[in-house]
């Protein structure tokens, strides 16, 4: 095992940074498990300095299992169909997209509020991986926000009311909420609308909120009241001191739980700040297992 492998836990609740490893080279399984234990006890990993191929990303990435496809090649890292470019940057061109690319202005305004990456799906992905390679010298933060924590500090009573409560979640609500036109029907019906217990328990006994942006009702409950139900969750979930403010400089990689960690792109001049990071995800293999 490398000697020099730390986990530091940060300032926040949530999260710690890792350092005196390089991802881009295979990795023995005692150095893999310190990062995993950090991982399961902080929730978010920060990884600073590293310089990674898209092949280097997907093989540590898959050390935690299965990756999630993203099936438009167009948004696919170096043809990696497990590797999602995230990006204002068109690949074709090399130069910034229109602002008003509608591709473009669904992501944007997608990544833009509190969301778990895709929570819209039957079985909900472990983690994901994103890894800065341009980022803007202003703006571009990302925002996370623990639902582990925030479900700890509910009253009992509420917690026991929520756990009765399944959530729809589905991709298209984002684009309903923003007026944006519905994706095709044959791309639709490959991402149907999910549900999953509004409160789930993990393997180490905690309990998180399983929320975001996509979740669009709540099985036998108005629109109206699982609205404002939802939107109450979420803004108790992003209080100040549930949350970690990343600010990115190239190399850094940082690992979240996709069961348990909201988070949400912060605004960058669009138009002339050239970004680029490479997103993995950790395909769930089992669905949310409720409050027992
Ligand atoms: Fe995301």
């Amino acid at each position: 095992m490398s000697s020099t492998i730390s986990v530091t836990p940060g300032k926040n609740v949530i999260g710690a940074e890792v350092s005196g490893v390089d991802l881009s080279r295979p990795m023995d399984d005692e150095t893999f498990s310190v990062i995993e234990n950090g991982f399961r006890a902080h929730r978010l990993l920060v990884f600073r300095g590293q310089e990674l191929s898209a092949q280097q990303q997907v093989a540590f990435s898959k050390r935690f299992g299965k990756l999630e496809d993203f099936p438009d090649p167009k948004d696919q890292a170096d043809g990696f169909k497990t590797v999602l470019r995230v990006t204002n940057i068109d690949r074709a061109t090399g130069g910034i997209k229109p602002v008003d690319d509608p591709g473009h202005k669904s992501f944007t305004l997608g990544t833009s509020a509190w969301h778990i990456d895709s929570s819209f799906r039957t079985l909900p992905s472990r983690a994901s991986m994103l890894y800065g390679i341009e980022v803007p010298k202003k703006g571009g933060d990302t925002m996370f926000a623990d639902t582990t924590l925030a479900y700890d500090a509910l009253p009992e009573k509420r917690r026991a009311d929520l756990h009765r409560l399944d959530v729809v979640h589905d991709f298209e609500e984002t684009r309903r909420r923003h007026n944006l036109p519905p994706r095709p029907p044959e791309v639709q019906a490959a991402t149907p609308p999910a549900r999953h217990p509004l409160v789930t328990q993990r393997e180490n006994g905690r309990r998180a909120l399983f929320l975001g942006s996509h979740a669009t009702g709540i099985d036998g409950m108005n629109d109206e009241e699982a609205r404002s139900l939802l939107d109450d969750l979420v803004t108790v979930a992003t209080k100040p001191e549930f949350t970690y403010r990343h600010k990115w400089t190239s190399g850094d990689l940082v690992m979240f739980d996709n069961i348990c960690v909201m988070h949400q792109a912060m605004p960058y001049d669009l138009a002339n700040a050239r970004r680029l990071s490479h997103r993995t995800t950790v395909a769930g293999d089992k669905p949310l297992a409720r409050v027992s």
